[in-house]
């Protein structure tokens, strides 16, 4: 299966998961890397791995529509069985969503339903959570909603801050994105019970 990554920063996760897909049993292929940052820092670590690499500048465009509707145009050249968000800060119309109904893959640093949005680590160690984890979910028009596929759930530790706890879960973002892409190249939905992923630690 051909999949589009979506980038707006350094592209962490789209690095796992070019790598992951490095093996050749891995069933996936990563055709493109798109980006609405032409500075985004994952750009350069996707063509030095001989990705192809776009970006959509959402200032080049006079609307939100005309702005997706470029990007639109440009996978309607490859074709491809499903994109995947990562760090990918931009939220999508139904319209474009609707040209890749159930094929439309995120992930996020919170375990959802909790802490949809922004700083979601933050969130959870005032509110004195004991975990912490992070979410990989078909993309809905909604903000981080969507059916879940796969879920870590990571301690958050005495005295953790954001960031150390940001860092932790990182790793198990990138564990769980590459697993759960495995399951949706396979045509499984969030829902067939054979879909969920799920890990501790
Ligand atoms: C990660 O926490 C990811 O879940 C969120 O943005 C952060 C950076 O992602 N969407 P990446 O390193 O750019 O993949």
């Amino acid at each position: 299966k051909k999949a589009a990554i979506f980038i707006s920063g350094g592209g962490s996760n789209m690095l796992a998961l070019i790598e992951a897909a490095k093996d050749p049993a891995y069933p996936v292929e990563f055709v493109a890397v798109i980006s609405d940052k032409k500075d985004a820092g994952g750009l350069a670590k996707a063509e030095a791995r001989g990705i192809r690499t776009a970006a959509f500048e959402r200032k080049d465009y006079d609307s939100k529509e005309a702005h997706e509707s470029a990007i639109l145009e440009f996978l309607a050249g490859l074709q491809p069985d499903f994109l995947c968000l990562a760090g990918y800060m931009r939220l999508l119309t139904g319209k474009f969503i609707s040209a890749y109904e159930n094929r439309i893959v995120n992930i996020h640093p919170s375990l959802l339903p909790l802490f949809r949005g922004l700083h979601t680590h933050q969130r959870a160690i005032e509110a004195g959570m004991k975990v912490a984890g992070c979410t990989v979910h078909y993309v809905t028009e909604g903000m981080d909603e969507g059916p879940i596929i796969a879920q870590a759930a990571i301690p958050i530790l005495d005295g953790d801050t954001s960031d150390t706890l940001a860092a932790r879960v990182l790793t198990a973002e990138h564990r769980i994105y590459r697993d759960a892409l495995k399951k949706v190249a396979g045509g499984i939905l969030a829902t067939d019970d054979t879909a969920r992923v799920i890990s501790f630690g």
